[in-house]
């Protein structure tokens, strides 16, 4: 899923003060000791990136100490990596184990299904399966699908009939070639997939992943083998994901998994499950081991993150009721007790003050004070909020079930604006949905340009099976129609992006640096705060935190990038 977004381009030949050479500044921050030294310049256009610095560094010394952290979390017991489970009765430790043979794991979908690819190769390399990046010498292929819209099915369909060739092709003297689908492809089509593809070996739906290495077990012998059993408490809180890119500066950390809304347009849940939480300690747990590994960003993730509800610790289940934002009703009961968003947000926050907290994907209905005020107070909580509103129109967002009116979620709006200046807003909408007529779609496109947000993601609307809308709705607008609105919505997006986004030209931002740019070898790319990319040149900087030492910038670093130019795609 590409969002439609903004790119900020350093503004080059500038002169800044006594960066005259440079127009960025590095700021290596350093794992070993939990402050950043201080700057001694004080020029009036050094007072600017100062009050950026001076900012970082008085977090740093009133953050909390590691101390605080232990004293709020109790870590869940870990299975040693040695250990398996027992093996079912027709199958020997032994069978069950890897022994070595490769896996090809390839992901599609949201960033659930990247998080839920480390945890199936965490679970797989726990039972003697080794990794492969390249799809010729592997022995077991695994897709991680996705079936939120008719194309994503197409695009694993169309990927079965190239693997199809390649395990056909597969020498008799070679270990025969296992296929398995994972996720919610496999959730959703159930036995359908392996009736229409006899070439698939194995499926798991996303609660099944600990059952990968039976069921691969049980392939190897020759025989299809299926677990699409959805549960009710599976969170996976004992399973370290395993980063696919041992480079990488950020990480996902799954907070809870399914949907309990029921959108009307929407296969989640069917696919998903009922909403859970992941207990809070083992969350904190996870975060302060990435913290460890030396990464500068996790993003929290759930379906509706939240709408969090850790419930496992029974002290915390008194009988406080939920706070939604205003204007804003849920398609189930309420729910009462348990440690909310807001409580698990600060909690992971304190863990390290020079990393990044992210969250995504929230539902605008539980947005209460406490969590927008969090992300206000927090620094190194990101001011950036995915908002997805779907319609524009009150009438549309009644039939899609979203429990909130156009007024009520501008209201939200301008209310988040206020609680958090400065804040970026993204948001997903969804073109021709049963019903909607020129007017409804108007009203999506008014929207957008009242708003204006810094990112987007469109999608033209697919039909599900099972969904409410499938059962009870018309899909009644003609594809040419929803590519046409489709088409439509992008360019008034782009056109008011593009004005949200001019306001960051000339302005000085914090970045942390990923990697080279894909674009071009002599750049470095890396985002902002409101998760907007950045490119600059990878050129020699000055290093403050290291007495004006000339460096270059490296991933997991902090640099301050004055930006010149923006452009919208
Ligand atoms: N058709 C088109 N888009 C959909 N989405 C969810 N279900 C559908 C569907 N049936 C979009 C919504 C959601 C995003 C993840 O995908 O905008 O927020
Ligand atoms: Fe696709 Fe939704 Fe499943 Fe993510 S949760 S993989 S978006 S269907």
């Amino acid at each position: 899923m590409h969002p439609l977004q903004c790119v900020l381009r350093m503004q080059r030949c500038q002169r800044w003060g006594p960066l005259a050479s440079v127009s960025w500044v590095l700021l290596r921050t350093c794992r070993a000791h939990s402050g950043l030294p201080s700057t001694a310049c004080s020029s009036p256009e050094r007072q600017q990136e100062d009050g950026v610095w001076k900012d970082f560094s008085s977090r740093l010394a009133t953050g909390p100490t590691f101390q605080h952290f232990l004293r709020n979390a109790s870590v869940p017991q870990e299975k040693p990596s040695s250990e398996v489970d027992d093996p079912p009765p027709y199958l020997t430790v032994d069978e069950l184990s890897g022994r070595q043979r490769k896996v090809y794991l390839e992901t599609y979908g949201c960033q659930m299904n990247v998080n839920d690819t480390e945890i199936a190769w965490s679970i797989l390399q726990k039972s003697g399966y080794l990794r492969t990046s390249n799809l010729q010498e592997a022995d077991v292929i695994l897709l991680v699908t996705c079936s939120i819209r008719e194309k994503a099915e197409q695009t694993i369909w169309n990927r079965l009939q190239q693997l199809k060739v390649l395990k056909s092709k597969r020498l008799r003297s070679r270990v025969p070639l296992k296929i398995g689908i994972l996720g919610c492809m496999a959730e959703r089509l159930k036995e359908e997939i392996l009736n229409r593809e006899k070439m698939v070996d194995i499926l798991a739906g996303p609660d099944a992943y600990r059952d990968l290495p039976r069921l691969l077990a049980v392939a190897k012998s020759g025989q299809q083998a299926a677990n699409v059993l959805l549960s009710l408490d599976e969170t996976y809180a004992d399973v370290m994901p395993v980063q696919m890119s041992p480079s990488a500066t950020s990480a996902f950390v799954s907070i809870m998994r399914g949907c309990d809304n029921m959108c009307s347009y929407c296969i989640v849940p069917f696919t998903r499950g009922r909403e859970r939480s992941r207990p809070v300690a083992s969350i904190l747990e996870e975060v302060r081991k990435l913290s460890e590994q030396g990464l500068k960003e996790v993003t929290l993730l759930g379906q509706n993150v939240n709408s969090f509800r850790d419930t496992s610790e029974v002290q915390f289940n008194n009988a406080v009721s939920t706070n939604l934002s205003r204007g804003f009703s849920s398609n189930y009961k309420t729910k009462q007790g348990g440690l909310r968003f807001a409580h698990l947000l600060d909690q992971v926050s304190r863990i390290d003050p020079e990393m990044r907290i992210r969250f995504t994907s929230p539902h605008p209905k539980d947005f209460p004070d406490e969590v927008l005020q969090l992300i206000h107070e927090r620094d190194n909580i990101c001011k950036q909020i995915h908002l997805p509103a779907q319609s524009g129109s009150s009438r549309v967002l009644e039939a899609m079930r979203r429990g909130y009116s156009r007024e009520a979620y501008v209201e939200l709006v301008h209310h988040i604006r206020e609680s958090i200046p400065g804040v970026s807003l993204s948001s997903d909408f969804i073109a021709g949905f049963c019903g909607e007529t020129e007017e409804d779609h108007f009203q999506t496109v008014s929207l957008l340009q009242e708003v204006q947000y810094n990112m987007g993601f469109l999608f033209a609307y697919s039909m599900r099976q099972k969904t409410r809308a499938y059962h009870r709705l018309k899909d009644d607008i003609p594809e040419e129609v929803k590519l046409r609105r489709l088409e439509e919505l992008i360019t008034v997006f782009r056109e008011e992006a593009t004005k949200a986004n001019k306001a960051f030209v000339g302005c000085t931002q914090l970045v942390l640096v990923e990697g080279l740019s894909k674009r071009s070898a002599t750049d470095l790319c890396g985002r902002n705060d409101g998760n907007l990319k950045v490119i600059f040149p990878d050129a020699e900087m000055e290093d403050v935190t290291n007495s004006g030492l000339r460096v270059r910038a490296q991933p997991g670093d902090y640099v301050l990038v004055k930006v010149g130019v923006l452009s919208c795609f």
